[in-house]
């Protein structure tokens, strides 16, 4: 009766990986527990999450092809797109979420255009802005770019409303941090950059103060949501972003949080139940009103 913060599936974002093919089911083994799904897959596991309460998924696409155009990020036919026709169709309700960048579909695994070596920031956000209004086209009710360039919140809005998309809403990753958190993810997404790192356009874990300031560049570019990730390595930053701003906060449990619990409990040095709730739940009193976790599926169940 006097528990000041609860979870809820409806405050939950299930983060699902959609390949090309059918009948496909393969298991990430750098997160167990999570899959590789062929579009028809996808459709299944939305349907399951739709039944048990989760509201919304955000979608990582696996590429038939990379290349040093990100092609595929903004193809008709690329494997987002695809997915997210399906699921817009067989479950009308899904709040669909895509993340918007070009890591997974460059040959070179940067979130940018590479011009001699360096990502270049401005002749990135042409494709970006690309990748955003094909994906609101094929179904996307909010799109989420996660690459870190500057200003690509102004240059995404500008081109979803150009294209009569105003009803887009945009999740940016604000602060995203160059975090270690985001190993497994970048073996289930292929998305590691081939050279070098990403700390020339993602946070330096140390600054808090510079997250709030991205918060506001991010709002006054028409962001429509914010977003703090990884989560629990940077609650403090996420109260202070929750107190700086007016628009809902989200936090991203990321891939290298979830393999911990998954690593820890597997060997019986934790209790995986009560982990899971423990950290979401701190996650919501630190202040995010929306938490995107690989636990989604998993926490409905639980609390049902
Ligand atoms: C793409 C992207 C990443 C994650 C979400 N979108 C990887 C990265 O920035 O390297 C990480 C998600 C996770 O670790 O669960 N830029």
């Amino acid at each position: 009766m006097v528990r000041e913060t609860r979870l809820s599936p409806a405050d939950m974002i299930a983060p699902l990986f959609v390949r090309h093919g059918s009948g496909l089911r393969e298991p990430i083994p750098s997160m167990p527990g999570q899959y590789h799904l062929s579009v028809d897959q996808l459709v299944s596991e939305c349907t399951d999450l739709h039944a048990l309460g989760v509201p919304a998924v955000i979608l990582f696409g696996l590429p038939a092809y990379k290349d040093e155009a990100a092609a595929e990020a903004y193809a008709d036919e690329g494997i987002v797109q695809l997915g997210l026709r399906a699921v817009r169709e067989a479950v009308p309700e899904m709040i669909l979420i895509t993340d918007v960048c070009l890591c997974q579909y460059m040959s070179h695994g940067h979130c940018g255009v590479l011009l001699d070596g360096q990502v270049d920031n401005d002749v990135t956000l042409e494709l970006l802005a690309q990748v955003a209004v094909s994906h609101a086209l094929a179904g996307a009710d909010v799109v989420a770019p996660s690459d870190m360039m500057d200003g690509r919140v102004g240059a995404i809005r500008g081109a979803l409303d150009n294209e009569g998309l105003s009803g887009t809403a945009i999740m940016a990753y604000s602060a995203k941090f160059a975090s270690a958190f985001y190993g497994p993810f970048r073996d289930a997404a292929h998305s590691a950059p081939q050279e070098g790192d990403r700390r020339g356009y993602q946070m330096d874990p140390a600054n808090a103060r510079e997250a709030l300031r991205e918060v506001e560049l991010d709002v006054a570019e028409g962001a429509d949501m914010v977003m703090v990730k990884p989560a629990m390595p940077y609650l403090d930053v996420l109260r202070r972003v929750r107190e700086s701003t007016q628009v809902p906060v989200a936090a991203y449990q990321v891939s290298g949080e979830y393999a911990m619990i998954e690593a820890a409990s597997a060997q019986g040095l934790i209790d995986r139940r009560a982990a899971v709730l423990e950290s979401l739940t701190a996650i919501r009193r630190a202040g995010a009103d929306l938490i995107l976790t690989y636990y989604a599926g998993q926490v409905a169940k639980w609390l049902s």
